[in-house]
C-alpha cells in the first residue's frame, strides 16, 4: 500500500501529439481514484506514465514518497489490469496467475498459497486448469485481476478493465472490484468511460479533457458543483441542459424561453451581476411537471422507475427531462414543466467557469 504523487506530468509523443499537460495529483494511501474523460483525453497515457510503461516528457512520479520517475515498471511495485486482459493463451489459469511470481523465483509454496488465495477471492477455484480460451469474458477478467492480486502490489492500475463485458457482468465485476478494494485497502487508479463505474467506485474522480485536468473531487461534489461547462456536461446522464441566459435587474435568470426567479442563495451569489451573460445549466432530473414552460415530446424512454423525455422547448431548443415513474407520453405531446430554482447551475459565458 502506498501514496502516489504525480507532479506536473507532461507527455508529448515523438510525433508531436501533446497527450497530457501539467497533471498533478496527490493520491492518499488506500484511495480509489477514477480517471474519466472523452476518448483521446490522455487517461491511458497518464496511467502508463504511473506504471512506467511510458516515459514522461517532464514532471515526476512518486510512489510512497520515493521518486520513481526513471524506475523500470518492474521496480515500481505496481500491477496493471488491461481492457484486453493480456493473458497468456497457452497457459492455464493457475499458470497465468503464478507466472509473474515464478519468474521472480519466489518460493513455489508461497506462490501456490498466493494463487489459491486469489482464486478463492475471485471464485476461480474450479477454473484453475482451464486455458483462457475455455473461459467466459468475466472469468478472463477475473484471472487478469488475480494476476495483479498475487503480486500484492503497492498500487493497482486498471485501464477500462470491464469494457469488454456485457452490461450485467460489468455490474457484477464492478461490485467485486469495490469489495476487493475494501478488502485489500490498496491504492487504486482506475480509468473508465463508464459514468456509473466512476460514480460508484471512486473516492475521488479526476475529469480530463484534451490532456488537461478539469476538476478533481468526490463524485457528489462533481455532480453538485461542476467547476466548468465541460464537467457539467460530462458528469451526469443524460447530460445537463444548457441555455444562454442573462441575469435580470430584479433577481431572475432569463432565457429566450423562460424566466426563473433566483433562490435566495443564488441571488446572494450573483448579486451585482445584472446584465451579465451566462450559461444556465439544468439537470434533466431537476424539472417537474408544472405550469411555466412549454415542452414538446419527441422521444420517450421508459426506464421503469423513471421516464426520459427528449424533446423541444419553444420552437427548437432541444432538451431532455427525467420524470419519476412510468409515463405514457407520445411524440408530439405538449407539456408544461417547471424547474427547481434551488437546483440551477450558472456558468460564465466567456470563461465557461462555474459562477460558484
Ligand atoms: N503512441 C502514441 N503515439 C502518438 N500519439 C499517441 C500515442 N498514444 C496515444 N497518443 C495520443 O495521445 C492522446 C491521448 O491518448 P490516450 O490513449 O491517453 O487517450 P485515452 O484518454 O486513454 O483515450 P481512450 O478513452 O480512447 O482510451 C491521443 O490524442 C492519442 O492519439
Ligand atoms: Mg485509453
Amino acid at each position: 500500500m502506498a501514496t502516489v504523487g504525480l507532479k506536473n506530468l507532461n507527455k508529448a509523443y515523438p510525433n508531436g501529439a501533446k497527450a497530457v499537460g501539467d497533471f498533478s495529483l496527490e493520491i492518499a494511501d488506500g484511495e480509489f481514484i477514477v480517471l474519466v474523460g472523452p476518448s483521446g483525453c490522455g487517461k491511458s497515457t497518464t496511467l502508463r506514465m504511473v506504471a512506467g510503461l511510458e516515459g514522461v516528457s517532464s514532471g515526476k512520479v512518486f510512489i510512497d514518497g520515493k521518486d520513481v520517475t526513471s524506475a523500470a515498471p518492474k521496480d515500481r511495485d505496481i500491477a496493471m489490469v488491461f481492457q484486453n486482459y493480456a493473458l497468456y493463451p497457452q497457459m492455464t489459469v493457475y499458470r497465468n496467475m503464478a507466472f509473474g511470481l515464478t519468474l521472480k523465483r519466489e518460493d513455489p509454496e508461497a506462490v501456490h498459497e498466493k494463487v489459491m488465495r486469489a482464486a478463492e477471492i475471485l471464485g476461480l477455484l474450479h477454473q484453475l486448469n482451464k486455458t483462457p480460451a475455455q473461459l467466459s469474458g468475466g472469468q478472463r477478467q477475473r484471472v487478469a485481476v488475480g494476476r495483479a492480486i498475487v503480486r500484492n502490489p503497492k498500487v493497482f492500475l486498471f485501464d477500462e478493465p470491464l469494457s469488454n463485458l456485457d452490461a450485467k457482468l460489468r455490474g457484477q465485476m464492478r461490485h467485486e472490484i469495490k469489495l476487493l478494494h475494501k478488502m485489500l485497502k490498496a491504492t487504486m487508479i482506475y480509468v473508465t468511460h463508464d459514468q456509473v463505474e466512476a460514480m460508484t467506485l471512486a473516492d475521488r474522480i479526476v475529469v480530463m479533457n484534451n490532456g488537461i485536468v478539469q476538476q478533481v473531487g468526490a463524485p457528489m461534489e462533481l455532480y453538485k458543483r461542476p467547476a466548468n461547462l465541460f464537467v457539467a456536461g460530462f458528469i451526469g446522464l443524460p447530460p445537463m441542459n444548457f441555455f444562454d441566459a442573462a441575469l435580470t435587474e430584479n433577481g431572475a435568470v432569463k432565457t429566450e424561453f423562460f424566466e426563473i426567479e433566483l433562490s435566495a442563495a443564488d441571488a446572494e451569489l450573483l448579486r451585482g451581476s445584472a446584465g451579465r451573460e451566462i450559461v444556465l445549466g439544468i439537470r434533466p432530473e431537476d424539472a417537474e411537471l408544472g405550469a411555466q414552460t412549454d415542452f414538446t415530446v419527441d422521444i420517450r424512454e421508459n426506464l421503469g422507475q423513471t421516464t426520459l423525455l427528449h424533446g423541444r422547448i419553444g420552437e427548437g431548443k432541444k432538451a431532455v427531462f427525467k420524470l419519476a415513474g412510468w409515463r405514457e407520453y407520445k411524440p408530439g405531446d405538449r407539456l408544461k414543466i417547471d424547474f427547481k430554482p434551488e437546483k440551477l447551475h450558472f456558468f460564465d459565458k466567456a470563461t465557461e467557469k462555474s459562477c460558484r
